[in-house]
């Protein structure tokens, strides 16, 4: 079975490495054929790279070979892509992706022209980067209600707020070194201002409901508004603030979704994954609270999931492994004002509202966690305050 890798970047590269130093082994483990990479799409050249042969900057080289069965897009973005992606299926190529800007935005399409060419579209490594979440999500607990997926799926700002939370870096240094160590994206704007934590949270989301969410469905905040102050007064009331995504059903049927930078009760796990690690936190009526942690993002990391996946479609280039759901009803999705939350509020002055529940004072500033009521009536409620920094206080109740 021959691969073809889009892309040798950051994650190109690690599934490259990985199938070169491990590929041998995974044919003798079982009765799956024998893998070969074939060829790697990039425009740039890489003079003495291993594998530089077999580097090519055609598309059509890899489409119209007809020994490629499976092909790992490793580009990012969601046109060429995109492009590629679907031609690929359109071939009968296996595809694997690493890529959620592109499964959030066209996933459902691209599992319909998989289906229509009895082809497999995986996507294991787009979100939480090595963590197996998306096969644990639809598969293992398919039996289960989710009342509710939560986690941090962003390792560039996990990283960034445990530097400035544990050493008191700033933000601009501690990002500098999250691009350096290879976790933040080509533009780490997707990183910082939660748009690729609201692309995995799509993703998640489409998966435990079934209906197709797009990103413009989620509300999203990131964490450039941040400050060291505001890490203090978490500390004080034994809060972590974490970037958090949290996807939930209503009573009513229709889920929130909602990605923002989130004060985290110490006495929850997920307060206290630091660093480039993500965290999903999945929560069932049968299983109750199940929580995978690990790696959320860096080359090799990544590369586990890719590999992963094209393993799995070499074992089944007979047969399709089957993620299915529906397409998108703007309906399912509640307007994020209704969310019901408590809010921590910073502002100038000595004022709080009647019915705050915890209040901290000091140099001019009133701190206070409000009680529990809707986003956008809190809010309303707040106007008449100088208001510096609003972030919602994320509970876990039992389902
Ligand atoms: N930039 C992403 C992150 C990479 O930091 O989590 C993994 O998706």
């Amino acid at each position: 079975m021959n691969i073809a890798i889009l892309g040798y970047g950051v994650v190109g590269s690690g599934v490259a490495q990985l199938l070169t130093e491990n590929g041998a082994s995974y044919a003798q483990r079982s009765t799956q054929p024998a893998m070969q990479l074939k060829h790697i799409l990039d425009k740039r050249s890489f003079p003495g790279d291993e594998h530089e042969t077999i580097i090519t900057s055609e598309f059509g080289v890899i489409l119209n070979d007809p020994s490629v069965g499976i092909v790992a897009e490793c580009m990012g973005g969601a046109t060429f892509a995109y492009d590629c992606v679907l031609a690929c299926l359109q071939a009968g190529k296996s595809v694997v992706t690493s890529n959620k800007e592109l499964v959030a935005a066209k996933g459902y399409e691209l599992m319909q022209a998989a289906k229509a060419n009895n082809a497999n579209f995986l996507f294991e490594a787009s979100v939480a980067g090595g963590i197996p979440v998306i096969r644990p999500l639809s598969q293992c607990l398919a039996a289960n209600h989710i009342c509710e997926v939560a986690g941090i799926l962003n390792g560039t700002t996990n990283f960034i707020l445990t530097r400035m939370i544990e050493d008191g870096t700033a933000f601009a240094d501690a990002l500098a070194q999250a691009q350096e160590l290879g976790y933040a994206e080509a533009d780490p704007t997707a990183d910082v201002e939660g748009h690729d934590a609201c692309r995995k949270l799509c993703i998640l989301a489409t998966l435990a409901y079934g209906k197709h969410v797009y990103p413009e469905q989620v509300h999203t905040e990131g964490i450039t508004k941040i400050t060291a102050e505001d890490v203090e007064y978490a500390a004080a009331f034994k809060h972590n603030i974490k970037l958090l995504g949290r996807a939930q059903q209503l009573d009513d049927g229709r889920i929130s979704l909602v990605v923002a930078p989130m004060l985290v009760p110490r006495s929850h796990m997920i307060a206290h994954v630091k660093d480039v690690y993500n965290a999903v936190l999945i929560r069932g009526d049968a299983v109750g609270d199940v929580m995978f942690h690990g790696r959320g993002a860096g080359s090799m990391p990544t590369a586990s999931a890719v590999v992963a996946d094209i393993i799995d479609c070499a074992k089944h280039c007979e047969r399709r492994r089957v993620f299915d759901w529906l397409p998108n009803d703007p309906a399912f999705v509640a307007p994020a004002n209704e969310e019901c939350v408590r809010l921590y509020v910073r502002a100038s002055g000595d004022a709080a509202l009647p019915s705050a529940e915890t209040i901290a004072q000091s140099n001019g500033e009133v701190v206070f966690i409000t009680s529990r009521g809707k986003y956008g009536e809190t809010i309303a409620k707040l106007a008449a305050f100088d208001v510096k920094t609003v972030l919602r206080v994320a509970e876990f109740e039992a389902c």
